[in-house]
């Protein structure tokens, strides 16, 4: 097997697998969650590299061209170190992609105000790199940022229906408005947080646009594959999908069940950087 890989810190990633096996049913997947080390959203640069790169060097071990980062903040602070340092070094003809390009490509599309809004980790709005990477493409929106660091945590914690999200969310989402109340698009820069939509959807003002990103990721992925014949054609196509995590495979297999809506089988990895 030549699957893709997806990883992400824990379940989010899921939400963009989701979107994209939707789209590419026929090929194989490989899914790693590092829910054992997750959150990595309040984590410093290094810390966060070294985990995505030893996710990425397993999910390469277990025969994967190809591998997404399922996940804004690895995508943020690990992407383009591994694109540059590490590939090169361990085989330059594999690939690793991220989500926020393909997010911020969209944004010019759809907001008319010109006043966008993103909600991620600490990490991925200390990076700069949604306001970066928009503004890179489309320098006339103004781009305001904030960080919801208990937003995880509820959903890694199942939590997503309580009092406790509604709490957050709203103290959360009251924040961004008052920093700017143009804002017509509000990016969900961090994959768990499709999760939260229902909340989130509750607390926005009436006519704000929300993006969550699997769609459009996996969009992306499409137009990748298809630029890319050589990629293409090296990667298997039985859609087949296999699930690891660092955690205990039972609470994932449940947990993933609210993302997919299906049983999943899924197998534990002791630790990440060596052969499974
Ligand atoms: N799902 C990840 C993201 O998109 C981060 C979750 C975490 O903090 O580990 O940023």
């Amino acid at each position: 097997m030549s699957p893709i890989g997806v990883f992400d810190s824990g379940y989010g990633g899921l939400t963009i697998l989701r979107e994209i096996r939707r789209l590419l049913p026929e090929y194989d997947f490989v899914y790693l969650g590092d829910n054992a080390r997750a959150p990595y959203g309040n984590r410093s640069f290094d810390v966060v590299y070294n985990f995505t790169r030893e996710a990425v060097k397993t999910l390469f071990d277990m025969g994967c061209p190809l591998v997404i980062l399922a996940c804004n903040t690895a995508s943020a602070k690990a992407l383009r170190t591994i694109q540059q340092h590490d590939l090169p070094l361990w085989d330059a003809e594999r690939r690793v992609l991220g989500v926020i390009r393909p997010t911020a490509e969209v944004i010019g599309h759809l907001s008319q105000s010109r006043h966008v809004g993103v909600v991620a980790t600490p990490g991925t709005i200390l990076s700069e790199s949604y306001r970066l990477e928009i503004n890179k493409l489309y320098p006339d929106i103004v781009v305001n940022a904030h960080a919801c660091p208990m937003w995880v945590p509820l959903v890694e914690n199942s939590e997503t229906e309580s009092a406790g999200a509604d709490y957050f969310v709203k103290k959360d989402i009251d924040a961004l408005f008052a920093m700017d109340a143009m804002i017509d698009t509000v990016i969900l820069g961090c994959t768990h947080y499709p999760l939260l939509l229902d909340k989130i959807r509750k607390y926005v003002p009436q006519g704000t646009t929300i993006i969550p990103q699997g769609e459009y990721v996996a969009t992306s992925l499409c137009g990748y594959l298809h630029r890319h014949p050589e990629m293409d054609s090296r990667l298997t196509k039985s859609g087949e999908c296999h699930y690891f995590t660092t955690e205990h495979s039972d609470k994932f297999g449940k947990t993933a069940r609210m993302f997919l809506d299906e049983d999943i089988q899924v197998e534990h990895l002791s630790s990440l950087g060596n052969k499974p």
